[in-house]
């Protein structure tokens, strides 16, 4: 047989083998032993001897030609194999992977619904610092230095004087300050004092509520809370409200809500006290106002049930979830 016809009819064999045995074969019968090729070279003796070193040369490039061809085919079949068993794996009665959806903090809810609450009722979010001055957060709320007030709370300062804000009324006196009635503001935000147990955290959250208008009473006090309450805890709950003292607030009471357990206290309000008011530029002569502040954490431990404060920040994503 010739090399030209020998070398197409062993690449079409190559081409066509469709599986590694196959090409084995194929590689033993051309480059084997006793294979077509070794039978090619030893023909070459026949040959007129001129001849010789052009029939050798032909073979072994004939040679070189089968071996890449054989190398690539194994190749070829080896990758097919692979990506055919690829799709006989995919096992459509396998679960899909669940994509993990976040959610809001629960108190960041509770924030979210008490805002949408106020501002259904016409009032607008102020904001402040949560680093404030000594002014803001005490002297201009009617509590001087050395007023036994400011032991109720345990303060952190800061080196220059500055202090966390141990409440969010400060934001009352910047929006008094720099606005003028009537007035309609709740102003949610976090707070800071130094006390750590079931109840108390050294970072809270409080809610801060402030209306001054001409005319303004504590009917209107009354009536907001009430209505507030009845909204946020989705039922008609039963309040009172105690008399007690807050600087910056004159009359001042606190209200008690009607639980499974008992009553809890939920909030401290009042009437705005005149000096505050003086205190801000607002003319005492024709305007009135009241205020109110409460714990959103507790707001939201109300509502949930949740009887540790701490477990609203230790951020257990097991219990996150349950409220998300
Ligand atoms: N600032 C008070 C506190 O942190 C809460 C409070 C009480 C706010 C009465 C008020 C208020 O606006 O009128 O304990």
């Amino acid at each position: 047989m010739d090399i030209e016809s020998l070398q197409a009819s062993s690449l079409r064999e190559i081409a066509d083998a469709a599986s590694g045995q196959q090409l084995e074969d194929i590689r033993i019968s051309v480059l084997g032993r006793n294979g077509s090729i070794t039978a090619l070279l030893k023909s070459i003796r026949d040959l007129p001897k001129d001849e010789r070193p052009q029939a050798g040369a032909r073979i072994n490039g004939m040679r070189t030609v089968i071996e890449a061809a054989l190398v690539e085919r194994r190749e070829a079949l080896v990758r097919e194999e692979r990506s055919s068993n690829l799709t006989e794996e995919i096992d459509i009665t396998l679960p899909g992977r669940p994509h993990h959806r976040g959610g809001h903090h629960p108190v960041s809810q509770t924030i979210a619904r008490i805002e949408s609450i106020f501002v259904a009722a016409g009032y607008r979010i102020a904001v402040g610092p949560e680093i404030e001055d000594d002014y803001h957060n005490f002297e201009a709320l009617n509590i001087p230095a050395n007023h036994p007030a400011r032991a109720m709370h345990d303060t952190f300062y800061l080196k220059d004087g500055s202090l966390l804000r141990t409440h969010t009324s400060p934001v009352q006196v910047r929006v008094m300050k720099s606005h003028k009635p009537p007035l309609r503001i709740i102003c949610p935000g976090r707070v800071y004092r130094k006390d750590l147990d079931r109840t108390h955290t050294p970072m809270f959250h409080q809610v801060e509520g402030l209306v001054v208008d001409q005319g303004i009473s504590f009917a209107d006090l009354k009536g907001t809370v009430l209505g507030f309450l009845n909204e946020y805890f989705e039922r008609e709950v039963e309040v009172r409200f105690r008399p007690s003292y807050f600087p910056f607030t004159e009359p001042s009471a606190e209200v008690d809500i009607r639980g499974a357990k008992g009553w809890s206290e939920i909030m401290g309000c009042g009437m705005v006290h005149p000096n505050v008011l003086r205190e801000c530029g607002i003319d005492t002569e024709k305007f009135t106002g009241f205020a109110f502040g409460f714990g959103a954490d507790r707001m939201t431990m109300l509502k949930h049930d949740i009887d540790d404060l701490r477990m609203l920040f230790e951020n257990d994503v097991r219990f996150l979830q349950q409220l998300a």
